[in-house]
């Protein structure tokens, strides 16, 4: 950890709790206590959606857990639609919104403006570990396999470079997982494979499309899409979550994701 910039992000609060012990011994443990938490934050803690007991407790409701409607949330209708749930469990979705409206204005095929409309939609929502391959089967039984094939790879192409159409490494990445990281094998292996099937390029167009850092007043609104997700994910007549699909619960798990049991 940088001492400068971690010292100098202290907040207030911190700073007149180390300055105020009393001897050297609590500055110290004041002083350990504040990195301890400054750790906590760097480790970004996986979850599953998010099931505690009231975290905020809304005025008036004194039941310790939800089930089923949880009054922080907006109310999904009882049939929802993909854009239902951009609207009212994704929003701001801006990453996702952002690599189609580029991958669009860059002249990609349809195909290719949806899988960078879906391909990291289950991060906030629902998980973010392995999210590939996570949002690659929530889509599976509404979209070309096309598609959900290149979101799933996705997952490990974005760690190699492909100097044949300028891809290259993140330089997020570099930021985020240090200059020395190395994917896992299972990543490298998924590579491997990925470059010799027919639709490697899929693939790797998702990830020439996806951005990585926020374009500063670009608002992009996913009624912009409903046409090409209209001719393009087929939506069931039941509603995300209740069409009896394989992946029906993942959806469900989104719509209410504080359910208790
Ligand atoms: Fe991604
Ligand atoms: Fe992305």
């Amino acid at each position: 950890m940088d001492r400068r910039s971690f010292l100098n992000n202290l907040s207030a609060a911190t700073v007149v709790s180390i300055a105020g012990g009393a001897t050297l011994s609590d500055k110290a443990d004041a002083l350990e206590d504040a990195l301890s938490v400054e750790l906590d934050k760097r480790i970004a803690t996986p979850w599953f959606c998010s099931i505690e007991p009231t975290p905020e407790p809304v005025a008036g409701d004194t039941r310790p857990w939800y089930q089923h409607e949880d009054p922080r949330l907006p109310v999904m209708p009882a049939a929802p639609t993909l854009i239902d749930f951009f609207k009212l469990r994704f929003a701001p979705a801006n990453h996702v919104l952002q690599s189609a409206r580029l991958a669009r204005a860059n002249g990609m095929n349809e195909k290719i403006v949806l899988a960078c409309l879906l391909h990291d939609i289950c991060v906030g929502n629902f998980i973010r570990t392995d999210h590939g391959y996570w949002c690659a089967q929530m889509i599976k039984p509404y979209v070309d396999e096309e598609i959900s094939w290149a979101i799933e790879k996705h997952q490990a192409l974005r760690f190699f470079p492909d100097e044949s159409v300028g891809y290259e490494y993140p330089e997020a990445y570099i930021n985020f997982f240090g200059a020395d990281y190395k994917p896992e094998p299972y990543l490298v292996q998924a590579w491997e494979e990925a470059k010799k099937h027919r639709w490697y390029m899929t693939s790797r167009l998702i990830t020439l499309n996806d951005l990585y850092s926020f374009e500063e007043g670009v608002v992009v609104d996913v009624d912009d899409f409903t046409d090409i997700i209209g001719r393009n994910f087929r939506q069931p007549k039941e509603g995300l979550g209740f069409d009896g699909s394989p992946v029906a619960h993942m959806w469900r798990s989104m719509i209410w994701p504080n359910n208790f049991l």
